[in-house]
């Protein structure tokens, strides 16, 4: 197939305004697989680009042809076209007028690049979400993860269980902390997203080249379900949406869906039903992670599941018994409607069907287990890839986040497939950035948390690890610093000697 496209506008529109045409060197990030910089410019005003889809070349693949007298890509299906243009907004120079010169042939070293984004602590709307994806797309991200339910807020329309956003979507605004004096903007700790936004996102998404993951948390994580349909849970209730108790701690509540209840097999099946048709993309996420085992522990009904089932192992907890009957019956349910289960990395303890897929983020080790079981894992190691951790030790000038420190140095650094054998790397399909919003409160916080860390994290996921270098990608960070500023998009400055929100900027001594 081979179609030709009038001057792209949609590249002048976002045109990098790099007007200092620089000839040998190309800031790109994620750093292409091969790149060779030529002197000159392709002028758009008098040109077209070309595109042809090459149906050899690996999918996400392409390349770029760009020299005085024309403009050519090539690329191994629509995904390759969409990465190659973002590329060209990178190499776009003289005002949006012109191409750098170049030959580029990339495709990226994983196949899952993606991002967590928490819309239960906090609230984020659909035009902000969808800010979000740009800025992943910008980075060749192509995975959004989006946790929609929690013991914070339930944020998604299911029309069989109505109270699910009546109640869960709601919780008691007046008693959240304090947030840090220094944030400006909206915060929303209410509201949902009705299945027509769930819709449009997913569209949205679909445009960039983005698949989008939606997790439904369970069995814990499940307070704001309860909240709605108390009979669910082990003692019955009353319950309440939990609320966000920032700054420096996480509000886990403590409840779980009472696995001695059948009820809540259906009650997921319906949720299942309506899910499914909003998501087209084959994997679930089916969270599991950080069940507080106590109600479970004390639960008359859960007790005889233990017993009934014969569950007992001297390897594992009742609890972790518990919830491995949990996550293998909801396995079936997925596997007998498609779809692919992916959960964090406790579902591990325990036995899964094949076709399970783990999310490593207690660090390393889970993503290590899951592959050398044969199962496919996705790392997210706290340590490099949680976004919502500070970017520096500074506690006085960073604003408010959870304790620990990543900065853009540690995300950059992280190797995912280090201590791992030929046999278990090939079972780690990718690497995710998080960012939960427990504390991560308003727009400008969050583009702060995303920038420049989100492009450090592009380099993990994309590139060839003999491409990776510090220097390169410091010094390409100055053309991505005019982007952002020209987009108007809020970014950290620590790589620039600042540290601050607007406004709260600090010049490091
Ligand atoms: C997690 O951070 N609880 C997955
Ligand atoms: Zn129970």
């Amino acid at each position: 197939m081979k179609h030709t496209f009038p001057i792209m506008a949609a590249v002048l529109a976002c045109a990098v305004s790099c007007t200092d045409s620089k000839v040998n060197t190309l800031d790109i990030i994620p750093c292409p697989l091969e790149m060779t910089p030529a002197s000159g410019v392709y002028d758009l005003s008098r040109g077209e680009v070309t595109f042809t889809i090459d149906s050899l070349m690996a999918p996400e693949a392409y390349t770029l042809k760009i020299t005085p007298r024309k403009a050519v890509v090539k690329a191994g299906s629509e995904a390759g076209v969409l990465y190659a243009r973002q590329t060209l907004k990178q190499i776009t120079v003289e005002d949006g007028g012109a191409l750098q010169c170049c030959e580029i042939s990339d495709e990226p070293r994983f196949a899952w690049r993606g991002l967590l984004l928490d819309c239960a602590r906090h609230f984020y709307t659909v035009e902000q979400v969808k800010k979000v994806l740009d800025i992943m797309a910008y980075y060749k991200l192509n995975r959004f993860h989006w946790h929609l339910t929690d013991d914070h807020g339930w944020r998604i329309e299911i029309k069989k269980h109505p109270r699910l956003v009546e109640v869960g979507a709601f919780g008691d605004v007046g008693s959240h902390s304090v947030p840090d004096p220094n944030l400006v903007g909206e915060i929303l700790y209410e509201g949902y997203y009705t299945q027509e936004d769930i819709r449009e996102v997913v569209s949205y998404a679909s445009s960039l080249g983005i698949s989008v993951i939606p997790e439904i948390d369970m069995p814990g994580h499940m307070t704001s379900a309860l909240a709605a349909y108390p009979q669910l849970g082990c003692t019955g209730g009353p319950y309440k949406v939990v609320n966000v108790v920032g700054p420096r701690g996480k509000g886990l509540g403590k409840e779980n869906l009472c696995i001695g209840n059948d009820e809540i097999f259906d009650f997921i099946s319906d949720i299942l039903d309506e899910v499914f048709p909003l998501f087209p993309g084959e994997y679930f996420h089916i969270g599991g992670d950080e069940c507080v085992p106590d109600r479970w522990n004390a639960c008359p009904k859960c007790r005889k599941r233990l017993r009934d089932e014969g569950l007992e192992s001297g390897e594992y907890s009742d609890a972790q018994l518990l919830q491995n009957y949990f996550t293998r019956r909801v396995q079936k349910m997925l596997q007998e409607r498609g779809r692919k289960i992916i959960g964090w990395d406790e579902i591990l303890d325990g036995e899964l069907e094949d076709g399970a897929t783990i999310m490593s983020w207690r660090g390393t080790s889970g993503g290590k287990r899951a592959a050398e079981r044969g199962l496919d894992a996705i790392m997210t190691p706290i340590r490099h890839c949680y976004l919502d951790f500070r970017q520096s030790d500074d506690l006085e000038h960073e604003p408010i986040a959870l304790n620990g420190t990543v900065s853009v140095d540690s995300v950059y650094d992280y190797e995912p497939l280090e201590g791992l054998t030929e046999e278990a790397a090939r079972h780690i399909i990718g690497v995710q950035g998080n960012l939960w919003c427990d504390v991560v409160s308003t727009q400008e916080y969050l583009e702060y948390m995303l920038l420049p860390r989100l492009a450090a994290l592009s380099e993990v996921q994309w590139c060839a690890p003999q491409n990776k270098n510090r220097e390169r990608f410091r010094s390409a960070m100055d053309a991505h610093r005019r982007y952002y500023e020209e987009h108007g998009y809020v970014y950290a400055k620590h790589l620039w000697g600042i540290i601050g929100l607007p406004g709260h900027e600090y010049r490091i001594q």
